[in-house]
C-alpha cells in the first residue's frame, strides 16, 4: 500500500490513518478488513500490515521495539543517548508533561508538542516521517495520563483518544527539550568561534580519499573555521569532482558544474581576467547562493608574479561591526542590498537580482546570515532616505573588512585544493600578469544544507554528536 499526495488519496490516507489508531482494539482486524474494502484497499496485505503491528503492539512497546521497527534512529541522537530521566508528572491539569531528569533540571512538554511528535506506529513510518493529521486531532485535548515503560520510553495517553498510546523514546525527548536551558545548550554548540590563526587548517588527499575518519577530520575543519585545505591532490583536470563528492553532489550554477578559473579571451566573469579580485563571496544574487566553495590549484608557474589568495571570516568582521559601529551595523540589518548579474552576451543569458540585506538577524538579534560581495550589489531600490546611511554603512564594512587583522594569506600551489563555506568566509585574489605564465584552478560548489548535513551525521556517527556549527545559511536557531 502506497500513498501519493493527491487529494482522493490524502481522503483516503486520512480514513486509514483512523482505522491505524484503532489497531489496539482487539477485534479491530475485522473493523479495519471492513473498513479496507469500504476503502477499495486490498484487504490481505493491510492485514498483513495490521497482524504485523499487533505482533509488537505498542502496549508491549519497549525502546528495542521502536528502534527494530525503525519508528526511532538512535545513530541521529548521539547527544542525548545516555538521558536518564528521574521523575515524570503531569501539570497544568494535563496541558503539560513536565520531565526531570536525573542532573535535576527540568523539561516540559505541551500536550500537542507531543501530539505531533508520537513514535507510535501509527504516528510515524519506517522512513521516520510523521502522519499525523491535526485535522483528525482536537487540539485541546491534554493528556491524561504520562509514565516510564522501562528507563527508555515515555508512554502517554491523551483525553480525547483512550486508545491511543503515545510512544516516546527518552533520548528523543531529551534532545528536542525545549527548556530555556537546553535552548542556551543548543544555540551554545552550533555557535561559530572566530580564530586568529594566520594558519590554514590542512588535510591530505589521501586521508579524505581513504577513510571517513580523514574524511571527518575535512568535514571539522569546515564546520569550526569554515576553511581548509587539501593538500597534494592530484593535478588532472576534474579530479576536483572525484574529491568533492566525498561530501555531496555538486551544486551547479550558470557558470557550470566545474569552472575554469584562468585568464580567458572572452570572459563571462572577473574571475577569468588576471584582475585584483576583492574580498566576496560567489553568486550572492542567488536565493540560495553556494554552499562550500572549492578551487583546485591544477597549475601555478613559479614565474607568475602576484596572484596570491586571501580569505577572510566575514562573520567575525560582521561581530565587529555590531561591536564598534553599531548605528550602521542596524543599517546594514535594515536596508536591502539589491544583488544583481545581468549579463546577456553570452551562451545562457542571466537576469538575477534578489533583494537581501548584508545582515540578517534571527528573532534573538543573533547574526544568522551576512552577505558581501563590492561588485554584485547592483542599483539600491530603497526608500530615499535610506540611500545615504546606506553608502555610509557600507563605507564602514568595507573598510573594517579589508583592514581585518584575522586574514589568511596563501599563494596555492599546485595540488592545493583550498576549500571554504561561500556564506561564512570571504575569498579574494591578488591580481596576476598572465604574461608570465599559467595560473590555473578548477572550482565548484556543493549546497551548503548538504553540506550541514554531512557534518551531523559523521559527528552523530563517529564523532561526539555535538550539533553542526551555524553555517550562516540564514537558519534562525
Ligand atoms: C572565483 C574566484 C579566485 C582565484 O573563481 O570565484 O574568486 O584565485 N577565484 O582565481
Ligand atoms: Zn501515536
Ligand atoms: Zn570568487
Amino acid at each position: 500500500m502506497s500513498y501519493c499526495r493527491t487529494q482522493h488519496c490524502s481522503t483516503m490516507y486520512r480514513a486509514v490513518l483512523r482505522l491505524c489508531r484503532k489497531q489496539v482494539l482487539p477485534n479491530s482486524i475485522q473493523r479495519w478488513n471492513q473498513e479496507c474494502r469500504l476503502l477499495g484497499l486490498s484487504v490481505d496485505s493491510s492485514s498483513k500490515r495490521l497482524a504485523s503491528n499487533t505482533a509488537t503492539s505498542p502496549s508491549k512497546s519497549s525502546y528495542e521495539s521502536l528502534v527494530e521497527r525503525k519508528l526511532f534512529l538512535k545513530t541521529a541522537f548521539a547527544r542525548s543517548a545516555t538521558a536518564k530521566v528521574a521523575a515524570v508528572t503531569t501539570v497544568d491539569g494535563g496541558k503539560n508533561v513536565e520531565i526531570k531528569w536525573d542532573d535535576g533540571s527540568i523539561s516540559k512538554y505541551h500536550s500537542m508538542w507531543l501530539r505531533q511528535s508520537c513514535h507510535c506506529p501509527s504516528c510515524r513510518l519506517s522512513t521516520n516521517q510523521p502522519i499525523v493529521n491535526f485535522m483528525d486531532v482536537n487540539i485541546d485535548a491534554t493528556v491524561s495520563d504520562a509514565r516510564l515503560d522501562g528507563d527508555k520510553v515515555l508512554k502517554v495517553i491523551w483525553s480525547d483518544d483512550k486508545n491511543h498510546m503515545g510512544l516516546f523514546p527518552v533520548p528523543f525527548l531529551k534532545h528536542y527539550s525545549y527548556s530555556d536551558k537546553s535552548l542556551t545548550e543548543i544555540k551554545n554548540q552550533r555557535k561559530m568561534v572566530f580564530s586568529s590563526e594566520a594558519q590554514i587548517p590542512e588535510v591530505a588527499y589521501s586521508d579524505v580519499m581513504g577513510s571517513d575518519t580523514g574524511l571527518f577530520q575535512w568535514l571539522n575543519h569546515l564546520n569550526k573555521y569554515g576553511i581548509c585545505l587539501v593538500k597534494n591532490v592530484p593535478t588532472q583536470e576534474m579530479t576536483i569532482k572525484k574529491v568533492v563528492e566525498r561530501i555531496a553532489p555538486i551544486q551547479s550554477s550558470v557558470y557550470g558544474e566545474i569552472f575554469d578559473v584562468k585568464d580567458t579571451p572572452q570572459p563571462i566573469n572577473f574571475a577569468y581576467t588576471p584582475v585584483r579580485l576583492e574580498l566576496h563571496m560567489d553568486q550572492p544574487m542567488y536565493e540560495s547562493p553556494p554552499g562550500l566553495q572549492f578551487l583546485h590549484c591544477l597549475r601555478f608557474d613559479k614565474q607568475v608574479t602576484g596572484g596570491k589568495n586571501f580569505f577572510v571570516d566575514l562573520f567575525h568582521v560582521a561581530h565587529r561591526l555590531r561591536e564598534e559601529y553599531p548605528k550602521e551595523f542596524q543599517d546594514l540589518v535594515r536596508i536591502p542590498v539589491n544583488w544583481e548579474t545581468v549579463h546577456y552576451d553570452r551562451d545562457f543569458p542571466v537576469h538575477m537580482s534578489y533583494q537581501r540585506p548584508h545582515i540578517s538577524l534571527n528573532s534573538d538579534g543573533e547574526i544568522v546570515g551576512v552577505t558581501w560581495h563590492p561588485g554584485l550589489g547592483g542599483p539600491l531600490l530603497v526608500k530615499e532616505e535610506d540611500v545615504e546611511p546606506y553608502f555610509r554603512a557600507y563605507k564602514v564594512m568595507a573598510t573594517l573588512l579589508n583592514n581585518f587583522p584575522s586574514q589568511y594569506r596563501h599563494r596555492m600551489q599546485e595540488g592545493d585544493m583550498i576549500s571554504f563555506n561561500n556564506r561564512r568566509v570571504l575569498h579574494g585574489r591578488e591580481s596576476y600578469n598572465p604574461h608570465d605564465g599559467i595560473r590555473h584552478y578548477q572550482g565548484c560548489y556543493v549546497q551548503i544544507d548538504e553540506f550541514k548535513s554531512q557534518v551531523q551525521v559523521f559527528s552523530n556517527k563517529i564523532g561526539d554528536g555535538k550539533l553542526a556549527t551555524r553555517v550562516g545559511n540564514l537558519d534562525l536557531q
